[in-house]
């Protein structure tokens, strides 16, 4: 069965427990699973920069056997000459078994799942949805504290256009006892879709407040986020906000013993270097367990579409 990946609603929550369980497996058996994906190959179509998530995918196609092929700039494609995502997509289904975009413009990946014959995975459309971002955290979540509910999540910086702060919270939405405490400026607070659509309509505790320090001792995961420049439509407001936030030493030791610290990266200000040695800092290995649940994600997809043996 062809199936796509473009919000982190398109997995139940039992599949992404089994996506996260075979995450696990793959990280702590790696060579049982290096020919799994033997002679099939990725296309990683990316029309907007991005070192983690591209450079993941293709580690993760290459642990399990396969190759990878694709562009990392729109400019180096023929979106340069003009090309639409459902052409380039109808061709890239004849060169690949399986493909990452990652696209400015909101819905893309959608577009191209309508026009692909091949399993299309979002790998992050504009300020919308970057579910493998989310499944990286939850897979981080899962192995750091040992489980995804009863958790007090801080989202601190950009809400209103760090898209894996939406997954994030669309995504931990489902589960029990997980109430969010939301940090930001008044002009990035999350989009209004999100408090209605989700937190709302499920009935889930938040507080939205503009202070970090008040809320530290609350957390069990602090979420930083950068303040995405590129989403701005004038250079003065991102000035004006962009340090809004800077997690230091000071900061940190307000929060608890075993609070975490996740972030997508990449970082910017909003982490001062200091905070690194932090054991509680866990924002690299949150970039390494990207390659095992991207891992998990191809061979799941190609399993369910019949391109390679279970
Ligand atoms: N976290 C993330 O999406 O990083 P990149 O933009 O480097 O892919």
């Amino acid at each position: 069965m062809l199936r796509h990946v473009i919000s982190p609603q398109d997995l139940s929550v039992k599949e992404l427990e089994d996506l996260i369980n075979l995450a696990k497996d793959m990280y702590s058996h790696p060579s049982d699973y290096s020919e799994k994906c033997k002679g099939k190959k990725i296309a990683t179509l990316f029309y907007e920069p991005s070192t983690r998530t591209r450079l993941s995918f293709e580690a993760a196609m290459l642990n399990l056997g396969g190759s990878v092929l694709g562009f990392s700039s729109a400019d180096s494609s023929s979106a340069a000459k003009g090309e639409s995502v459902a052409d380039t997509i109808r061709v890239i289904s004849s060169y690949a078994d399986i493909c990452a975009m990652r696209h400015p413009k909101e819905g893309a990946p959608q577009v191209a799942a309508m026009h692909s014959s091949i399993p299309v995975i979002n790998a992050g459309d504009g300020g919308h949805n970057h579910p493998t971002q989310t499944l990286t955290d939850l897979l981080t979540i899962s192995q750091l504290k040992g489980r995804l509910n009863n958790l007090t999540i801080g989202c601190c910086g950009d809400l209103k256009f760090g898209r894996t702060v939406h997954s994030l919270i669309t995504a931990m939405s489902r589960y029990t006892g997980v109430r969010f405490i939301l940090i930001s400026p008044d002009e990035l607070k999350i989009p209004n879709y999100l408090r209605t659509e989700v937190l709302d309509a499920k009935g889930i505790e938040y507080e939205e407040v503009s202070k970090l320090e008040d809320v530290m001792p609350k957390l069990d995961i602090l979420y930083m986020t950068r303040v995405q420049r590129e989403r701005f439509f004038n250079e003065e407001d991102y000035i004006r906000l962009k340090d809004s936030f800077i997690l230091d030493k000071e900061k940190m030791a307000l929060g608890r013993p075993d609070m975490l610290v996740m972030h997508p990266l990449p970082r910017v200000n909003e982490i001062s270097t200091e905070v690194d040695e932090d054991p509680r800092a866990v924002y690299f290995k949150q970039a390494e367990f990207g390659v095992y649940i991207r891992m998990a994600l191809i061979y799941t997809l190609l399993k369910e579409a019949g391109k390679i043996e279970g």
